[in-house]
Parts: structure tokens; sequence; C-alpha cells
């Protein structure tokens, strides 16, 4: 996840499932779009989004809360771990983009946040076709780990210009504990742990943090497949002493704070939410 600060405004977007490596002119034009989002805010325009390419204007409510003022790009942000946290960063007061693969998604997001009283729009961040399956191992990687870095190179100048910011990469308990089934997606996700690091020290002088949240086993969709098999996840339980399956919103507390001028003297840090330690 990536956050952007100066004394307006935040850019915020975990970089999870993300973009692939090549942008078509239509994600070029939804990145663009998100662009345009934070270039109003660090102007301190909260009330307008006329001009905006988003299909859902703000609510306009009084932002109030520890991101005041600031802006959240919350990708990947119609489901699961992705909606907690766009939802969290705007009850803590910022203005907050969700965007996802899919319109209808995207519709749905944002009505039932806006229908929060939240101040909330939305944009389609379509990342491309599944490649075939030769092309799997491929694909992760870019989707995982070449696309957020890509992703961050786009924005990073915006955030420059603001002169602080804070990125916040979603990696997984996978890269501690690998899936044996699942190689790929355990590289990749160790991968952004080192990204995580590497960009922490690059990114330092020019006052841009990059932290990483590290989920466990959170209840989403994505994580049926592992929650659901009973046989799994009473081993996974008994192993590592679990008291309950995570919750989406146990990821989005941490994102909040990671993107809060509390947060201000941290940086570098894969911080696990998992319920236990893998390092114990
Ligand atoms: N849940 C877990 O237990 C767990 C554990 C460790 C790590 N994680 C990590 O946490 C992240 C989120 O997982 P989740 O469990 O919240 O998943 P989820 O419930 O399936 O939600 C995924 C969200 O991302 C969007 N999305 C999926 N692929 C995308 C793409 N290529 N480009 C843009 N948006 C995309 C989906 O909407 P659309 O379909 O509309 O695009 C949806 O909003 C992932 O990086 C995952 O690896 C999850």
């Amino acid at each position: 996840m990536l956050c952007a600060e100066k004394k307006h405004g935040w850019i915020s977007t975990p970089v999870k499932f993300l973009f692939r490596a090549k942008f078509s002119r239509k994600q070029k034009k939804a990145l663009a779009s998100m662009f345009q989002a934070v270039a109003y805010v660090s102007r301190g325009l909260f009330r307008s989004y006329a001009g905006l390419s988003v299909r859902m204007n703000s609510t306009g409510i009084d932002q109030k809360g520890v991101l005041a003022n600031r802006v959240a790009v919350v990708t990947g942000a119609t489901d699961g771990i992705g909606f907690a946290i766009a939802r969290r960063l705007a009850q803590d007061g910022a203005h907050v983009v969700v965007s996802s693969r899919k319109q209808h998604n995207v519709d749905r997001a944002v009505a039932a946040l806006q229908g929060e009283g939240l101040s909330v729009t939305g944009t389609v961040c379509h990342v491309g076709k599944a490649e075939d399956r030769e092309r799997l191992v491929a694909t992760i990687l870019d989707v995982n780990v070449k696309s957020p870095a890509l992703l961050l190179s786009q924005l990073l100048p915006h955030m420059e210009n603001r002169g602080m910011g804070a990125v916040i990469l979603v990696s997984s308990i996978a890269a501690y504990i690998p899936h044996v089934e699942l190689g790929p997606y355990n590289v990749s996700k160790t991968a952004l742990l080192g990204l995580t690091r590497t960009l922490s020290l690059e990114l330092a002088p020019k006052g841009i943090r990059v932290n990483c949240l590290v989920p466990g086993i959170i209840k989403t969709n994505f994580s049926k497949v592992l929650h659901m098999n009973e046989v799994f996840w009473n081993n996974f339980k008994e192993k590592y002493h679990l008291q309950r399956l995570g919750q989406p919103e146990d990821c989005a507390g941490l994102v909040s704070f990671l993107c809060s001028p509390d947060a201000s003297y941290i940086n570098g840090e894969n911080i696990v939410v998992a319920g236990f330690s893998p390092q114990l």
C-alpha cells in the first residue's frame, strides 16, 4: 500500500494484486484520474470533484479525524482487506478513492461506503486479463511485485512534489510460512518484504516512508480455500495457538496508523497481522 502526504494531501493505495507490468491506455487513464484527485486535494479543493473521471462524487461532508484533509487511493478496494482499509481510512477522515478491476464492484463499494456517510469516490483500475497457464508464474510475479514497483515509480513524483509521503505494500504470511502449493505466490510476497526495506532506504531522503502489511489468514473470499478447509484450518490454528480467524478490519487499523502522523518515525518495517508471530 502506498501513501503520500504534505500539508494538504495523502495518497494511499494498497499495492497488493495491483497492476500488470504494462499499462494499457485505459489503465493509464485510470491512474491519471487518481493523480487528478490528488492534485485537487493538494490545492485544498475537497468540495468539488467536477472534472475528475471518477464515477461517483464525494458526499462533501466535513472531514474530521487523524487523516482529515488527506486523500487515500486504495486499489483492490472493493472487497476483503482493501475494502476494510478503505472504510477505515475514510472513517479516520480521509477522502478515499476506491478501485478494482470491475466497474460494478467499484460502484457497489462506493455506494456502500457513501451510504455510511463516508467521503468516497471510485474509479476502475483494470490490471489486465489473465494470461495462459504457461505464463502463470510470470503473471503472479508481475502482478504482485513488478506492478507495485511500476505503480510506485509513476506515483512517486507526485509524492516528491509534496515533500512527504508513506507507502504501504501488502505482503502475506506466506512470505514467512510458504504454502507448499503456492510457490510463485510465496516468492512474490517474499520479494515484497525486500522491496519494502530497499525502498524505505532509497526514499527516506525524499521524506517518503515505506512499510508493509503482512496479513495472516484473514476471512475474505480470497482465503476461503484455506479457512474453509477444516483440516488445514484446524491444524494451522493448533500449530500457531490461534484463537480466531482474522478479519479485514484487523488489517485496516494498522494501515490507517501507518498513514498517520503518529507513524512518522516508523520506516522499513514488515508488520505481521496474523494473531501470532511467525518468528517465534
Ligand atoms: N485474505 C488473506 O488471508 C490474506 C492473507 C495474506 C495476504 N493477503 C493479501 O491481501 C491482499 C488482499 O487479499 P483479500 O483477501 O482482501 O482479497 P479479496 O477479498 O479477494 O479482495 C481482492 C480485491 O482486489 C481486487 N482485485 C483483485 N485482483 C485485482 C487486480 N489484478 N487489480 C486490481 N484489483 C484487483 C478485487 O476486486 P475486482 O475483482 O473488482 O478487481 C477486490 O476488491 C492480497 O494481496 C493478498 O495476497 C490476504
